[in-house]
């Protein structure tokens, strides 16, 4: 009983984690789309300093913006604060990352075949990793340096791409993704809290003087801007988790950053598109080239590729067999009672006990223990680069070995 309790209450954080995100990403895209419909109608109430004009939901709706506050406005506790689906993104975000990757370092976080530390270290250097990544990144932008707009760019994704390699050092492939993914969540997230909050409670408290110079409502203007260079890239993080091909291949590492090119000049053929009318060529060029490079990178950083550099001609005859290699490193978590302390059902449902599960399980067994190393999980089992091919040869059927049953 208690299993299912504790099943149940991970999923369900992980339910209110995507809703939570998927309303605060809705509220972040609205409020641009407001500000930038703004520059197409001139405010007609006193004061203000936009208004836009929407149809959706049967009804036409006007948003009127101000900078200061108004006679007539509701009082603070009437106000509809769009604060919630943050605090909801981060809490449950942190609490996925203690319930998931803290409890179980060594499936989740670390790989043996990467660096051995124990647990308490790998989840320091998580915790102390994702926020002083956040302390650098705002006072980077506190610098002489928020003056130029491409070199700040420039410094915060060579850091990014710095600190995936590092953390690439240390942690599993799904690690360093979560690290990065979890960095890049906090930084837009938190933004609000760090900076927006204060500025608008400011401006509540002295109607006065509480508003933004133009120099600081410049500076929220680019963060605005360089944090929806990040957005499309935090969703793919969180989805590349349930994607091995992405995260637990040789050059997962060099992959994170292409990607953050790639969303970033998507939103920025967007934001073109919708402030100007023009449809940018360039950024579909270098999107589709990442793209491909991702593609590569991911074939070439590939287990099996890896590994048959080093076999594919060796006349060593193979010692087990793969169905003997899915027992021995598979079957104690796959199996329909798991071995393993900690595993308590069949992980995604995914039992490999007989020759029959296996051969329904093949193609994802392909997936993720011959294109990518994410199973076994850190490579707890120590399954070696010779059984990885030999398994993908038996799966694939790259031979004419008699167990070459599968996929034909
Ligand atoms: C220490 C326990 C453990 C071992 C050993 C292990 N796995 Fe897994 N496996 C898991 C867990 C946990 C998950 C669920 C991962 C998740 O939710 O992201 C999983 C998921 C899977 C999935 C489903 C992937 C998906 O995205 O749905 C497959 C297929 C799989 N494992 C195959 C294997 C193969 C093949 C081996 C042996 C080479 C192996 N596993 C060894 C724990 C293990």
């Amino acid at each position: 009983m208690e299993v299912f309790f504790w099943e149940w209450s991970t999923y369900a954080v992980r339910w209110i984690h995507a809703i939570a995100g998927i309303v605060w990403l809705g509220f972040f895209f609205h409020t641009r789309e407001l500000d930038r419909a703004m520059l197409r109608y001139s405010a007609t109430q006193p004061n203000a300093v936009g208004e836009a004009w929407s149809i959706r939901g049967f009804g036409i709706y006007r948003t009127v913006k101000y900078l200061s506050k108004q006679d007539d406005m509701p009082s603070e506790k009437l106000l509809v604060w769009y604060k919630w689906p943050n605090i909801f993104t981060i809490i449950t975000g942190f609490l996925l990352l203690i319930l998931i990757y803290y409890s179980q370092v060594e499936l989740y976080l670390t790989d043996v075949n990467v660096y051995v530390f124990p647990a308490w270290q790998a989840i320091s250097l998580s915790v102390f990793g994702i926020l002083l990544a956040l302390i650098i990144h705002e006072s980077l932008y506190r610098t002489p340096l928020k003056r130029n707009e491409k070199i700040i760019l420039l410094i915060n994704f060579t850091f990014l791409t710095g600190l995936s390699f590092f953390y690439s050092l240390f942690f599993s492939g799904r690690g360093t993704f979560m690290q990065m993914g979890a960095t890049l969540g906090l930084y837009v997230t938190s933004y609000f809290f760090i900076n927006i909050l204060p500025s608008l409670h400011k401006l509540l408290k002295d109607p006065a003087n509480g508003q933004p110079s133009p120099e600081k409502m410049q500076w929220f203007l680019m963060r605005a801007r360089h944090n929806n260079y990040l957005v499309l890239t935090v969703v793919f993080m969180m989805l590349a988790m349930h994607f091995p091909l992405a995260h637990s291949g040789h050059y997962s590492w060099v992959i994170i950053p292409l990607i953050i090119v790639i969303g970033a000049v998507i939103r920025h053929y967007f934001d073109t598109l919708h402030e100007t009318g023009k449809r940018l060529v360039w950024p579909w060029t270098v999107a589709v080239c990442m793209a491909l490079s991702v593609i590569f990178l991911s074939a070439l950083g590939s287990v099996a590729h890896q590994a048959s550099r080093n076999i594919v001609g060796s006349t060593q005859p193979f010692s087990l067999s793969a169905e003997t290699i899915l027992l021995s490193r598979c079957s104690m978590c796959h199996a329909r009672n798991p071995a393993w302390v900690g595993i308590n059902l069949p992980p995604n449902g995914v039992v490999l006990e007989t020759k029959d599960d296996m051969e329904h399980w093949a193609p994802e067994i392909v997936k993720v223990a011959v294109l990518s190393n994410a199973m076994p999980p850190g490579n707890i089992t120590g399954i070696t680069q010779e059984e990885r091919v030999q398994l993908g040869q038996w799966l694939i059927g790259n031979t004419s070995n008699e167990e070459n049953i599968l996929f034909e």
